[in-house]
């Protein structure tokens, strides 16, 4: 298993470009289910979770070639409507299947996800939504059985917006017989991106971005060729590095416009936030100012952000009130930055950091894919060594990570483990 260790007290210097949106392109490689011929995507980022969901697309029956970033699908050949066990426990993600396969296929069957470490994410919403517009559901066995004929337009509300599951019955719908309407749906910028391609393959979608998103189903679908939007997460990972490191980072590529609520926080907290070009410029001030933060559905501040920032806060001076909305669980980090010296008391779903201006280099472990982040950050920013295990999280979600940091000044490697001698 790989290690990334870290040097702190670099300032990060220089330029780094954002890659392909992760949270993006997996629902377009699923949208491509619902199509017969081959699509092309563009500036796809180089991640273990788009890697699985090719094998994925593959265990299907689908051919998937990838050169570099660009990657192409033809789900055309597509027999077998069935994601495994073993696909779906490595990433959530697989989920997204579960509505193309049963709009296109009639049929699909997919491993319930089941919890993991942010929470117990359960699917009711999304299995829901497909009952409403005609889909039989079994769950036998720890898989999701559906059955349909051409499902039908319907209206749903969502009790919470949920954004894979306003993804995945949006393309069903794209499909259905009739209008369907979705109440309370995601407005992230990912649900539009996926809207847009899905009207570029010839869906009849409107309302993206807003509470109530209306598709007025098709026949048929056309594959298309689409360049994934930048990562807005990414993106913001690097600006908060920028900001504890007391650096200069020019972000190219940065989708500025889907990042206000983190630059209100990194303003308050006296970062300098400036446009620059197609990016941001993004200046650390000596101290960091603490600001509280809660999380809550785009537009407010993105969960995946939360653990980045908390590392953030860390080092302020001060006192910081997190409150995480979204998720129940989304505090795995807090354990692993205490070790760092944090000071921070968890009460239910608020965190409490009393920011003493420092972090020291320590042994950490990553739990999941941004709670890895922040022990990086929190690493950069720290005196001494620091050594994250357990990077393959990391690696589910950014790409070349400390490639791209060590280029900026970074004091940063990977190290492979020698493989363990067998004990005779
Ligand atoms: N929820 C339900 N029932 C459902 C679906 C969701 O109760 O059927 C609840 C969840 O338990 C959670 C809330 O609704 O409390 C919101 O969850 P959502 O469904 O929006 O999350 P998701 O679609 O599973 C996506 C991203 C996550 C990101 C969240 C929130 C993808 C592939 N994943 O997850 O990304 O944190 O939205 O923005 O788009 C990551 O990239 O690290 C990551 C976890």
């Amino acid at each position: 298993m790989d290690r990334i260790i870290i040097r702190g007290g670099n300032r990060l210097i220089g330029e780094v470009t954002i890659s392909g949106a992760k949270n993006a392109a997996l629902p377009m490689m699923a949208a491509t289910l619902l199509t017969e011929g081959c699509s092309t995507f563009r500036n796809i980022p180089e991640l273990r979770d788009i890697v699985t969901f090719k094998t994925l697309i593959e265990h299907l029956g689908g051919k998937v070639e990838q050169e570099g970033h660009t990657l192409r699908i033809e789900s055309g050949t597509v027999k077998m409507p069935e994601a495994p066990y073993e696909l779906v426990k490595t990433m959530r993600a697989s989920i997204l299947v579960l509505g193309p396969l049963v709009a296109r296929m009639k049929r699909a069957r997919v491993s319930l996800p089941g919890g993991c470490a942010i929470g117990a994410r359960p699917i009711n919403l999304h299995l829901m939504g497909l009952e409403r517009m005609g889909a039989k559901v079994r769950i036998e066995h720890g898989y999701v059985d559906m059955t349909a004929g051409r499902l039908k337009g319907a209206d749903i509300c969502f009790d919470t917006p949920t954004v894979t599951g306003t993804e995945n019955l949006m393309m069903a719908a794209a499909l259905a017989e009739g209008v369907t309407v979705l109440e309370n749906a995601a407005k992230e910028p990912e649900v539009v991106e996926l809207a847009m391609v899905l009207n570029k393959m010839g869906a009849r979608i409107d309302g993206m971005g807003t509470d109530t998103i209306r598709i007025d189903g098709v026949e048929e679908l056309r594959p298309i060729v689409h360049t994934v939007m930048p990562d807005r997460i990414e993106a913001g990972t690097f600006m908060i590095a920028s900001a504890m490191t007391r650096g200069n980072l020019l972000i190219r590529n940065c989708p500025l416009e889907d990042l206000d609520a983190l630059v209100v926080k990194l303003k308050e907290a006296g970062v300098e936030v400036t446009p620059e070009g197609d990016g941001v410029r993004v200046v650390g001030s000596g101290q960091i100012r603490s600001v509280d933060i809660k999380t809550s559905p785009y537009p407010g501040f993105p969960t995946d952000l939360q653990a980045q920032m908390a590392a953030m806060m860390s080092m302020a001076n001060g006192l910081t009130v997190i409150t995480e909305t979204v998720f129940e669980n989304r505090f795995m980090h807090v354990s692993e930055l205490r070790r760092m010296g944090a000071k921070i008391k968890i009460d239910g779903r608020t965190a409490i950091i009393k920011g003493n201006g420092r972090l020291s280099g320590a042994p950490v472990m990553a739990t999941d894919l941004r709670a890895s982040a922040s022990l990086v950050l929190a690493g950069l920013a720290a005196d001494g060594k620091t050594e994250v295990s357990r990077v393959y999280h990391l690696d589910r979600g950014y790409e070349r990570i400390e490639k791209k940091l060590a280029a900026v000044g970074a004091d940063i490697k990977r190290v492979k483990d020698a493989p363990k001698a067998r004990q005779v």
